[in-house]
């Protein structure tokens, strides 16, 4: 299996990556792929090596790898010259996640002003009220797709929330984010440049709006917010950020729900179990992170020869963190392909990544997780996954999403007893 199929860009491991995974960690925990030579990280100390080396390792390409990489070989015993001279002409080149240091830290420094711990305890508030008004007519129904009926709209009105984006605009942007470009997809259409553009041109006339005209709002707070050395971002820069925000956050946070929610379906006294011991939701969904990463992984390219677990690599190399596999490591979790509520490590998984790029939106969504779960359990006596859609116990059919950067179920149809 380790060679035969591609990961990227074939569709046989979509479904189930990770025997995948396994082969490759079984070899060596540091593989260079056959099909698109990216050096793959599949072991836990390995994969934490290389999130925190990041003199070594540049995130210039860290949602795209080799899609469509660098327009030049990476040539030479350092390449980040090379890197630098191309990197504004990479996909999501001016996003904080592509970043490095030291541009990365005055961004990020922006970032954390936008999501301060105040404004995340607001937004819990929205939260519970979101999730309760969206289960209302699912829950009347009987039944639903949650994925689009919940998830989708659940996650994309808790980021508006955040960002404080006005309820009079919200199913413009809700149209024009349905237009954004498809990242990782195995279909090998490498993203246009910027896809964000929708997102740009919003936030530019709200920024630019709030500067000229403060109010008492969310937006006013980010058109004031400045760099730690006092000065203050271009327009610009704070419309990618909040762009980045709006984008990295929803998705993500979508597939985390469905596989959460598939599995309480389908495991009913684990569903009996969290109804009686709701005190166990938290680390139900630390397990579901680890087990279904919804992140499968990031690349880095190296800038000069280094090893990783004792692997040569070269000057050059695009990386490919696999989170979902450092996550399965036998080496750091027992029995890692055992979904197990009672493990004590669950919380060391690498879902939202490690280093100076790990996700800000964390506690967001895991906030949105709980409610989620919680709002169900508290208005369901059963909740069931659809024999009608999915086929029979045992012989279930679910689909995933085709890319190899996200891991999720495209639908998901249920059934409730309220
Ligand atoms: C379960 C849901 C989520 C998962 C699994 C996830 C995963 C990740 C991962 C793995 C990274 C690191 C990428 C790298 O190192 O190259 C990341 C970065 C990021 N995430 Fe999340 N994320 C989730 C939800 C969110 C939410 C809700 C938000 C917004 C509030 C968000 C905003 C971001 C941003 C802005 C970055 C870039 C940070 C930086 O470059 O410094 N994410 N996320």
């Amino acid at each position: 299996m380790t060679t035969e199929y591609d990961f990227f860009l074939g569709n046989e491991l979509v479904e189930d990556p990770y025997p995948y995974y396994r082969s490759l960690r079984d070899r060596c925990p540091v593989l260079r792929e056959p099909h698109h030579d990216v050096m793959m990280v599949t072991g836990y100390d390995e994969a934490m090596a290389v999130y925190s080396d990041t003199t070594t390792f540049s995130s210039a390409s860290s949602v795209t790898g080799p899609f469509p990489g660098f327009p030049v070989p990476l040539e030479g015993d350092d390449v980040s010259d090379l890197i630098e001279e191309h990197r504004s002409g990479l996909p999501m080149s001016d996003q904080i996640i592509t970043m490095d240091l030291p541009t990365h830290a005055k961004h990020r420094a922006l970032l954390m002003r936008l999501i301060t711990p105040r404004r995340l305890k607001e937004n819990e508030e929205a939260i519970w009220r979101l999730a309760d008004g969206l289960l209302e007519p699912l829950l009347a129904a009987g039944k639903a797709e949650f994925i689009s009926g919940f998830a989708q709209p659940f996650s994309f009105l808790v980021i508006s929330d955040l960002l404080g984006v006005p309820a009079e605009d919200q199913t413009e942007f809700s149209r024009g984010m349905g237009q954004a470009g498809n990242i990782g997809g195995t279909g090998g259409d490498s993203m246009q440049h910027s896809p964000l553009e929708f997102l740009y041109s919003q936030f530019s006339t709200y920024i630019a709006g709030r500067r000229e005209n403060p109010r008492n709002d969310v937006l006013t707070g980010m058109a004031s917010a400045t760099f730690p050395d006092g000065s203050q971002p271009e327009v610009i820069e704070v419309v990618r950020v909040a762009a980045n925000v709006f984008a990295a956050g929803q998705e993500t946070t979508v597939r985390l729900l469905g596989a959460a929610v598939q599995r309480l379906a389908e495991d009913a006294p684990l569903q009996a179990l969290l109804r009686r011991e709701r005190d166990r939701i938290p680390q139900f969904i630390e397990e579901t992170l680890r087990f279904e990463s919804p992140v499968k992984g990031d690349f880095r390219v190296s800038r000069t020869a280094t090893t990783v677990g004792g692997v040569d690599i070269p000057a050059g190399t695009t990386v490919m963190v696999v989170n979902a596999a450092a996550n399965r490591d036998p080496r750091h979790f027992d029995d890692p392909e055992t979904f197990d509520l009672d493990r004590t490590n669950a919380r060391h998984h690498m879902a939202f990544g490690r280093g100076i790029h790990t996700c800000p939106g964390a506690p967001l969504a895991r906030a949105e997780a709980r409610a989620c779960l919680e709002r169900l359990l508290d208005r369901t006596s059963d909740i069931r996954i659809s024999e009608a859609v999915h086929g029979p116990a045992g012989a279930r059919r679910y689909s995933y999403l085709p890319t190899f950067i996200l891991r999720g179920l495209t639908h998901l149809n249920l059934e409730f007893d309220s």
